[in-house]
Protein backbone atom coordinates (compact mmCIF):
# COMPACT_ATOMS: atom_id res chain seq x y z
CA UNK A 1 0.00 0.00 0.00
CA UNK A 2 1.32 3.32 -1.14
CA UNK A 3 1.17 6.54 1.73
CA UNK A 4 -0.37 8.83 0.37
CA UNK A 5 -0.23 11.61 3.33
CA UNK A 6 2.48 11.49 5.96
CA UNK A 7 2.10 13.59 9.13
CA UNK A 8 4.97 13.52 10.92
CA UNK A 9 5.35 14.68 14.81
CA UNK A 10 2.71 17.53 14.11
CA UNK A 11 2.33 20.30 16.51
CA UNK A 12 0.25 23.59 16.37
CA UNK A 13 0.34 26.01 19.00
CA UNK A 14 -2.15 29.05 18.34
CA UNK A 15 -1.75 32.60 20.60
CA UNK A 16 -4.78 33.49 22.75
CA UNK A 17 -5.81 36.66 22.77
CA UNK A 18 -4.18 37.27 25.83
CA UNK A 19 -1.35 35.97 24.63
CA UNK A 20 -1.45 32.32 25.82
CA UNK A 21 -0.66 29.83 23.75
CA UNK A 22 -2.69 27.45 23.25
CA UNK A 23 -1.54 23.86 22.45
CA UNK A 24 -4.31 22.65 19.24
CA UNK A 25 -2.59 19.73 18.37
CA UNK A 26 0.11 17.64 20.29
CA UNK A 27 2.66 15.63 18.06
CA UNK A 28 0.31 14.18 16.07
CA UNK A 29 1.73 10.99 13.77
CA UNK A 30 -0.34 9.47 11.21
CA UNK A 31 0.12 7.51 7.51
CA UNK A 32 -2.51 7.93 5.09
CA UNK A 33 -2.45 5.19 2.68
CA UNK A 34 -4.02 5.80 -1.22
CA UNK A 35 -7.92 5.43 -1.33
CA UNK A 36 -8.24 4.96 2.57
CA UNK A 37 -11.31 6.66 3.88
CA UNK A 38 -10.51 7.91 7.10
CA UNK A 39 -13.10 9.52 9.83
CA UNK A 40 -11.67 11.49 12.48
CA UNK A 41 -13.83 11.73 15.41
CA UNK A 42 -13.09 13.73 18.81
CA UNK A 43 -14.72 16.47 21.09
CA UNK A 44 -14.97 19.95 19.41
CA UNK A 45 -12.27 21.88 19.74
CA UNK A 46 -9.66 18.99 19.60
CA UNK A 47 -7.88 19.97 16.67
CA UNK A 48 -9.79 18.12 13.91
CA UNK A 49 -10.57 21.36 11.44
CA UNK A 50 -7.11 22.38 12.44
CA UNK A 51 -5.54 19.11 11.33
CA UNK A 52 -7.61 19.54 8.12
CA UNK A 53 -6.24 23.09 7.83
CA UNK A 54 -3.02 22.01 7.66
CA UNK A 55 -2.99 18.92 5.48
CA UNK A 56 -4.59 21.46 3.12
CA UNK A 57 -1.89 23.54 2.92
CA UNK A 58 -3.61 26.69 4.05
CA UNK A 59 -2.07 26.95 7.55
CA UNK A 60 1.62 25.54 8.61
CA UNK A 61 2.04 23.64 11.65
CA UNK A 62 4.34 24.96 14.32
CA UNK A 63 6.44 22.19 14.46
CA UNK A 64 6.82 18.92 12.43
CA UNK A 65 6.44 18.13 9.10
CA UNK A 66 3.42 16.80 6.73
CA UNK A 67 4.55 15.06 3.42
CA UNK A 68 2.45 14.46 0.30
CA UNK A 69 4.08 11.37 -1.34
CA UNK A 70 7.37 12.06 0.09
CA UNK A 71 7.12 15.66 -1.11
CA UNK A 72 6.94 18.18 2.00
CA UNK A 73 3.86 20.06 1.97
CA UNK A 74 3.90 23.92 2.66
CA UNK A 75 1.05 25.39 0.60
CA UNK A 76 -2.04 24.42 -1.24
CA UNK A 77 -1.84 21.64 -3.97
CA UNK A 78 -3.98 21.25 -6.82
CA UNK A 79 -4.27 17.36 -5.20
CA UNK A 80 -5.92 18.09 -2.45
CA UNK A 81 -9.27 19.49 -2.22
CA UNK A 82 -11.37 20.84 0.77
CA UNK A 83 -15.36 20.69 1.43
CA UNK A 84 -15.99 22.97 4.14
CA UNK A 85 -18.68 23.06 6.69
CA UNK A 86 -21.01 25.78 5.73
CA UNK A 87 -20.70 24.97 1.60
CA UNK A 88 -19.36 28.57 1.44
CA UNK A 89 -21.29 28.94 -2.27
CA UNK A 90 -20.56 32.07 -4.00
CA UNK A 91 -24.54 33.58 -3.82
CA UNK A 92 -24.17 36.01 -6.70
CA UNK A 93 -23.22 32.74 -8.96
CA UNK A 94 -25.22 30.46 -10.43
CA UNK A 95 -24.75 26.66 -9.30
CA UNK A 96 -22.44 26.19 -12.38
CA UNK A 97 -20.40 29.02 -12.26
CA UNK A 98 -20.00 28.35 -8.77
CA UNK A 99 -18.72 24.67 -9.60
CA UNK A 100 -16.87 26.13 -12.54
CA UNK A 101 -14.89 28.36 -9.99
CA UNK A 102 -11.22 26.59 -9.69
CA UNK A 103 -11.18 25.84 -13.58
CA UNK A 104 -11.78 29.67 -13.63
CA UNK A 105 -8.82 30.33 -11.21
CA UNK A 106 -6.52 27.99 -13.81
CA UNK A 107 -7.60 30.00 -16.74
CA UNK A 108 -9.39 27.02 -18.01
CA UNK A 109 -11.40 28.56 -21.15
CA UNK A 110 -15.37 28.68 -20.46
CA UNK A 111 -16.50 25.97 -22.93
CA UNK A 112 -14.12 23.10 -20.95
CA UNK A 113 -15.19 24.60 -17.37
CA UNK A 114 -18.83 24.20 -18.09
CA UNK A 115 -18.37 21.21 -19.45
CA UNK A 116 -16.56 19.81 -16.69
CA UNK A 117 -18.79 21.17 -14.89
CA UNK A 118 -21.94 19.99 -16.39
CA UNK A 119 -20.46 16.51 -15.81
CA UNK A 120 -19.58 17.02 -12.40
CA UNK A 121 -23.90 18.45 -11.98
CA UNK A 122 -24.80 15.34 -13.10
CA UNK A 123 -23.03 13.13 -10.99
CA UNK A 124 -24.64 14.89 -8.03
CA UNK A 125 -27.53 14.40 -9.69
CA UNK A 126 -28.43 18.54 -10.22
CA UNK A 127 -28.60 18.78 -13.88
CA UNK A 128 -31.80 20.77 -14.20
CA UNK A 129 -30.47 22.97 -11.24
CA UNK A 130 -27.58 24.64 -13.34
CA UNK A 131 -28.71 27.91 -13.86
CA UNK A 132 -29.97 28.11 -9.96
CA UNK A 133 -28.31 30.55 -7.38
CA UNK A 134 -27.67 29.20 -4.16
CA UNK A 135 -30.25 30.62 -2.39
CA UNK A 136 -32.66 28.87 -4.26
CA UNK A 137 -31.14 25.71 -2.99
CA UNK A 138 -32.17 23.21 -0.19
CA UNK A 139 -29.11 22.69 2.23
CA UNK A 140 -28.73 19.36 0.66
CA UNK A 141 -28.45 20.32 -2.55
CA UNK A 142 -25.73 23.66 -1.49
CA UNK A 143 -23.90 20.39 0.22
CA UNK A 144 -23.56 18.37 -3.37
CA UNK A 145 -22.84 21.50 -5.04
CA UNK A 146 -19.83 21.88 -2.92
CA UNK A 147 -18.79 18.72 -3.14
CA UNK A 148 -18.58 19.03 -7.20
CA UNK A 149 -16.96 21.82 -6.78
CA UNK A 150 -13.83 19.87 -4.85
CA UNK A 151 -14.75 16.99 -7.60
CA UNK A 152 -14.23 19.29 -10.71
CA UNK A 153 -10.49 19.84 -10.01
CA UNK A 154 -10.16 16.66 -9.83
CA UNK A 155 -8.01 16.13 -6.59
CA UNK A 156 -6.46 12.72 -5.62
CA UNK A 157 -7.47 13.38 -1.96
CA UNK A 158 -10.49 14.78 -0.39
CA UNK A 159 -10.70 17.00 2.59
CA UNK A 160 -13.96 17.08 4.31
CA UNK A 161 -14.92 19.26 7.04
CA UNK A 162 -18.00 18.00 8.95
CA UNK A 163 -19.67 18.25 5.34
CA UNK A 164 -23.03 16.92 6.23
CA UNK A 165 -23.17 18.69 9.62
CA UNK A 166 -26.35 20.78 8.85
CA UNK A 167 -28.30 18.38 7.29
CA UNK A 168 -31.66 16.74 7.97
CA UNK A 169 -30.96 12.45 8.68
CA UNK A 170 -32.30 11.27 5.40
CA UNK A 171 -30.26 14.11 3.09
CA UNK A 172 -27.12 13.05 5.06
CA UNK A 173 -27.90 9.35 4.65
CA UNK A 174 -28.41 10.01 0.69
CA UNK A 175 -25.12 11.95 0.86
CA UNK A 176 -22.97 9.38 2.49
CA UNK A 177 -24.11 6.90 0.00
CA UNK A 178 -23.30 9.26 -3.17
CA UNK A 179 -20.28 9.94 -1.34
CA UNK A 180 -19.14 6.42 -1.21
CA UNK A 181 -20.15 5.69 -4.76
CA UNK A 182 -17.43 8.63 -5.90
CA UNK A 183 -15.06 7.20 -3.65
CA UNK A 184 -15.35 3.80 -5.32
CA UNK A 185 -15.66 4.57 -8.52
CA UNK A 186 -12.62 7.89 -8.34
CA UNK A 187 -10.19 5.64 -6.26
CA UNK A 188 -9.76 8.76 -4.12
CA UNK A 189 -8.67 9.51 -0.33
CA UNK A 190 -10.30 10.82 1.61
CA UNK A 191 -10.06 12.69 5.08
CA UNK A 192 -13.34 12.89 6.45
CA UNK A 193 -14.20 14.41 9.71
CA UNK A 194 -17.62 14.15 11.56
CA UNK A 195 -19.35 14.65 15.02
CA UNK A 196 -21.41 11.51 14.33
CA UNK A 197 -19.95 8.32 15.54
CA UNK A 198 -22.59 6.66 13.53
CA UNK A 199 -21.31 8.27 10.05
CA UNK A 200 -17.84 6.98 11.31
CA UNK A 201 -18.81 3.25 11.63
CA UNK A 202 -20.94 4.03 7.89
CA UNK A 203 -18.43 5.65 5.89
CA UNK A 204 -14.90 4.73 6.95
CA UNK A 205 -12.31 1.94 6.95
CA UNK A 206 -10.07 3.48 9.81
CA UNK A 207 -11.81 6.41 12.83
CA UNK A 208 -9.06 8.48 13.93
CA UNK A 209 -10.44 9.33 17.75
CA UNK A 210 -8.81 12.35 19.13
CA UNK A 211 -8.89 13.82 22.76
CA UNK A 212 -8.90 17.21 23.94
CA UNK A 213 -6.02 19.75 25.61
CA UNK A 214 -4.21 19.45 24.10
CA UNK A 215 -5.04 17.86 20.76
CA UNK A 216 -3.89 14.46 20.20
CA UNK A 217 -5.11 11.21 18.78
CA UNK A 218 -6.41 8.46 21.40
CA UNK A 219 -6.81 5.71 19.11
CA UNK A 220 -7.08 4.62 15.16
CA UNK A 221 -9.67 1.84 14.77
CA UNK A 222 -9.93 0.19 11.96
CA UNK A 223 -13.40 -0.83 10.93
CA UNK A 224 -13.31 -4.45 8.98
CA UNK A 225 -16.85 -4.07 7.77
CA UNK A 226 -18.70 -5.14 4.12
CA UNK A 227 -19.95 -2.28 2.30
CA UNK A 228 -22.60 -0.83 2.05
CA UNK A 229 -22.66 -1.11 5.61
CA UNK A 230 -25.96 -2.81 7.71
CA UNK A 231 -26.77 -0.33 10.38
CA UNK A 232 -29.07 -3.63 11.70
CA UNK A 233 -25.62 -5.62 12.03
CA UNK A 234 -24.84 -6.26 15.66
CA UNK A 235 -21.03 -5.26 15.00
CA UNK A 236 -21.99 -1.91 13.91
CA UNK A 237 -24.05 -1.22 16.95
CA UNK A 238 -21.06 -2.83 19.20
CA UNK A 239 -18.21 -0.45 17.24
CA UNK A 240 -20.42 2.45 17.24
CA UNK A 241 -20.78 1.84 21.13
CA UNK A 242 -17.42 1.39 21.70
CA UNK A 243 -16.83 4.61 20.14
CA UNK A 244 -19.09 6.34 22.41
CA UNK A 245 -17.76 5.20 25.49
CA UNK A 246 -14.31 6.36 24.15
CA UNK A 247 -15.65 9.69 23.15
CA UNK A 248 -17.27 10.38 27.10
CA UNK A 249 -14.06 9.23 28.77
N1 LIG B 1 -6.89 30.84 14.39
C1 LIG B 1 -6.92 30.44 15.67
N2 LIG B 1 -6.43 31.24 16.65
C2 LIG B 1 -6.42 30.85 17.94
N3 LIG B 1 -6.90 29.66 18.36
C3 LIG B 1 -7.40 28.83 17.44
C4 LIG B 1 -7.45 29.17 16.05
N4 LIG B 1 -8.00 28.14 15.36
C5 LIG B 1 -8.29 27.20 16.29
N5 LIG B 1 -7.92 27.60 17.53
C6 LIG B 1 -8.03 26.82 18.78
O1 LIG B 1 -7.45 25.55 18.54
C7 LIG B 1 -8.20 24.51 19.14
C8 LIG B 1 -8.65 23.52 18.08
O2 LIG B 1 -9.62 24.12 17.22
P1 LIG B 1 -10.32 23.36 16.02
O3 LIG B 1 -9.28 22.76 15.16
O4 LIG B 1 -11.26 24.31 15.38
O5 LIG B 1 -11.13 22.21 16.79
P2 LIG B 1 -12.29 21.24 16.26
O6 LIG B 1 -12.42 21.39 14.79
O7 LIG B 1 -11.87 19.87 16.70
O8 LIG B 1 -13.54 21.65 16.99
C9 LIG B 1 -9.35 25.21 19.88
O9 LIG B 1 -8.96 25.40 21.21
C10 LIG B 1 -9.47 26.52 19.16
O10 LIG B 1 -10.00 27.50 20.01
MG1 LIG C 1 -14.03 21.98 13.56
Amino acid sequence: MNTCIKIDRVEKIFKSQEGFDIKALDTINMDVNENDFICIVGPSGCGKSTLLRLISGLENASSGDIYYYNQKLTKPTKDIGMVFQNYSLLPWRTVLDNIGLGLEFEGKPKKEREELSRHFLDIIGMAEFEKAYPYELSGGMQQRVAIARALVNNPKVLLMDEPFGALDAYTRILLQRELLKIWELNKKTILFVTHSVDEAVYLSDKIVVMSNKPGQIKEIIEVNMQRPRDRANPLYGKLTEKLLNMLEE
